[in-house]
Parts: structure tokens; C-alpha cells; sequence
């Protein structure tokens, strides 16, 4: 079976991914900046490293590899973005492209294809009306980046990648959603305030959220391994994105029933407490997924109940949603 070498792999998708890719019969190899924090966290999953500073890597792990999946990046909303911050987000992801770039280059290899996560962050704010909005508009990977710190940073983190294909390598970029998962990420700092009965609503909470569950996500990452005919940037986004207020109030009634109290946060205390940060949580940004879904790809968990549903059901097995295939979900 192949091996599949996953640069930040120790993090929420790469995890994920890993112990599906292995439960698969790939061999996985995480490629880590401390893989010796990790001696035997996941069973079948070898790790090696790399010193991004020191622009060296393990060579063994790129000649035994026949897929890359690039995850690695400082996290867009763990910190307030200083301009320290901001240098190490955009940074740890171009040089890290520019170091499997010199690996691939330098070290004998056959790695077909490099799968790269990029981020629905390209897109910005939406333009279109609320009407507009409501009756379908939505960014396509066709659409320009915007020129603000998201835009700009995957913009770079895109392109930092592209040599490889130079190198007679198949690339696939995902711009991902918000990932739900309940092991870390957004859905997790959405759930806090539920524990004292709140449903925090951002804003106006009109601005829809695009958004993918973490299943979703892992089987977009093996299908571009096992699909050659995938080339270019796709959107990885669930087919039904919400507004902030109604992924709240759903989340909210799933894990607390009637027992919780809407709460609207205002955008002047987000900014004050998140800084420009806080326009990521306030922007409106509908994102399409025609293009994979025109690859063949569907979605175990299209509409956000699906997704909520098997997420506050953990036992429950996955299970596709007809009904929520049918219906929009922005409202
Ligand atoms: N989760 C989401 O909602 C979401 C949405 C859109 C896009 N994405 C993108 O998808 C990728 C994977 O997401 P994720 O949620 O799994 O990320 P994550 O949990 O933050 O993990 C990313 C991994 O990157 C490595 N890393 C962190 N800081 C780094 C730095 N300064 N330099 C080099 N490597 C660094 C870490 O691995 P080591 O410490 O082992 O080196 C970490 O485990 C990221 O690039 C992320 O931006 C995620």
C-alpha cells in the first residue's frame, strides 16, 4: 500500500486523517517539528522531522513517500494577530512549502501528488446583498483573493507550493470551511459559553459561515490521493453553509434542548477582545463546493443538523441526510 507523509500531521485534520489513511492500510508518516513528543500516540503512524529553520528534513521520509499532504501552518485563530503573529502564519506555511520544494528537488523521490490545504480565507467578505446571498451567491475557486491579511497570506501560501508541479507533481489545493470536530477548533470555543446556558450569536449573526464536519474533510484529503483526474484548487465546504445565528441556536437546542438563552455579542466587543482578528468571525462568506461535487464527491454530512447531529451523538455512526440535502440551510 502507499505511503503518505503528512506535513503538521500531529494537528486536528492531520490526526484525523492519519488514523483513517492508516485504518486503509496506508503507511503514514507525520512530519513534525517535534516528533519525539509523539512516540506512539496513534498505532501504524511513524513520525520524522523537520526544522523549518534549519530548512532540513528527514530524507528518508521523502524517499519512502508516494503522496505528501502539506497541513502544516501556525494556527489563523489561536492568537491575536500582532505583526509577530502575522509573520509566522504566512511564514510557516510558505517556508514550509519551500522546503519540500528543495526536498523534492534535492533528495530522489516518487511522490506523485502534494494535497495542500489552503483556506476559504482567500475569499474575504462577500459583496453580494443579503437577497443576493440568501438566493444562492457564493465564492468559487475562480474568484480573486482578497486583498486583507487572508487573502494576501493564502494567496502566498498557494502559490509557495506551485514549483512542485514543475517537478512533474499532481498538486491539489483545498480551501477548507470552518472544520467541525470535537476534538479541537471552532467548535470547541463555540461550545464554551453553552456550558453556562448562553448561545453566543456574533454580530447581527446574519453573516453565513461555510463549513465543513471533520469526516468530510479526511475523506476530500484520500479522495484527491485516489483520484488522479484531481488537479487545481477545490473548495472544501459543506454543500449547505448557515448563518452564525442559526449554527448557534441549532448547536444550542442540540446539546441543551430549550435550556439556553440567546446571546448577541456586539462587533465592538469582538473587535476589542480579538482585534482584527474579529473580522474573520464577522465577515459573510458563502463558498461554493459545486467543483468537487462535480469530481464525484459527496458529502457524508451536507447540511449542518446532519453534521451537529453525529457530532453530539458521537456513538452514532455516519449517516448521509437526504432531507437535508434538499433543504437550504442559510436562514
Ligand atoms: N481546522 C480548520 O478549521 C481549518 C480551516 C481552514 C484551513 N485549515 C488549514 O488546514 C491545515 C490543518 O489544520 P488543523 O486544524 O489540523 O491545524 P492545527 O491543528 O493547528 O495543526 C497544524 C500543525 O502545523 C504544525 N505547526 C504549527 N505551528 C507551526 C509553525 N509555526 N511552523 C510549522 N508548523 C507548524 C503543527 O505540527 P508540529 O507541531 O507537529 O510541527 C500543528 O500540529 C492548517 O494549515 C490550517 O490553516 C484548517
Amino acid at each position: 500500500m502507499a505511503t503518505v507523509l503528512i506535513t503538521g500531521g500531529t494537528g486536528l485534520i492531520g490526526t484525523a486523517l492519519s488514523k483513517e489513511l492508516h485504518a486503509k492500510g496506508y503507511e503514514v508518516i507525520i512530519l513534525s517539528r517535534s516528533p519525539e513528543k509523539y512516540p506512539s500516540r496513534n498505532s501504524g503512524v511513524s513520525y520524522a522531522k523537520w526544522d523549518l529553520e534549519k530548512m532540513t528534513i528527514a530524507a528518508e521520509a521523502i524517499f519512502k513517500a508516494d503522496y505528501i499532504v502539506h497541513l502544516a501552518g501556525a494556527g489563523i485563530a489561536d492568537k491575536r494577530w500582532t505583526l509577530k503573529r502575522k509573520r509566522e502564519i504566512v511564514e510557516s506555511r510558505t517556508q514550509s512549502s519551500a522546503l519540500l520544494v528543495k526536498a523534492l528537488t534535492e533528495n530522489v523521490n516518487h511522490v506523485k501528488a502534494v494535497i495542500c490545504a489552503s483556506a476559504v480565507g482567500w475569499y474575504g467578505a462577500s459583496a453580494a446583498s443579503e437577497n443576493e446571498t440568501e438566493n444562492g451567491h457564493s465564492f468559487i475557486e475562480s474568484d480573486p483573493a482578497a486583498d486583507d491579511f487572508l487573502g494576501t497570506t493564502c494567496q502566498q501560501w498557494e502559490v509557495s507550493i506551485d514549483p512542485v508541479l514543475s517537478l512533474g507533481k499532481r498538486i491539489v489545493k483545498f480551501r477548507t470551511g470552518i472544520v467541525l470536530s470535537n476534538q479541537g477548533g471552532a467548535l470547541k470555543e463555540f461550545k464554551k459559553p453553552l456550558r453556562f446556558g448562553f448561545a453566543t450569536i456574533l454580530g447581527n449573526g446574519k453573516q453565513i459561515m461555510s463549513w465543513i464536519h471533520i469526516d468530510d474533510i479526511v475523506r476530500l484529503y484520500i479522495y484527491a490521493i485516489e483520484n488522479e483526474r484531481l488537479h487545481g484548487v477545490y473548495n472544501a465546504v459543506a454543500p449547505h453553509p448557515v448563518t452564525n445565528k442559526k449554527f448557534m441556536l441549532q448547536l444550542a437546542r442540540s446539546l441543551r434542548g430549550k435550556f439556553f438563552v440567546p446571546f448577541y455579542v456586539p462587533s465592538f466587543i469582538l473587535e476589542a477582545v480579538f482585534g482584527e482578528l474579529s473580522i474573520e468571525v464577522l465577515k459573510n462568506a458563502p463558498v461554493s463546493c459545486k467543483k468537487i461535487k462535480k469530481e464525484g464527491y459527496q458529502f457524508t454530512y451536507p447540511s449542518i443538523t446532519a453534521a451537529l447531529h453525529q457530532l453530539n451523538n458521537r456513538n452514532l455512526s455516519p449517516f448521509p441526510s437526504p432531507q437535508a440535502e434538499r433543504g437550504d440551510e442559510r436562514s
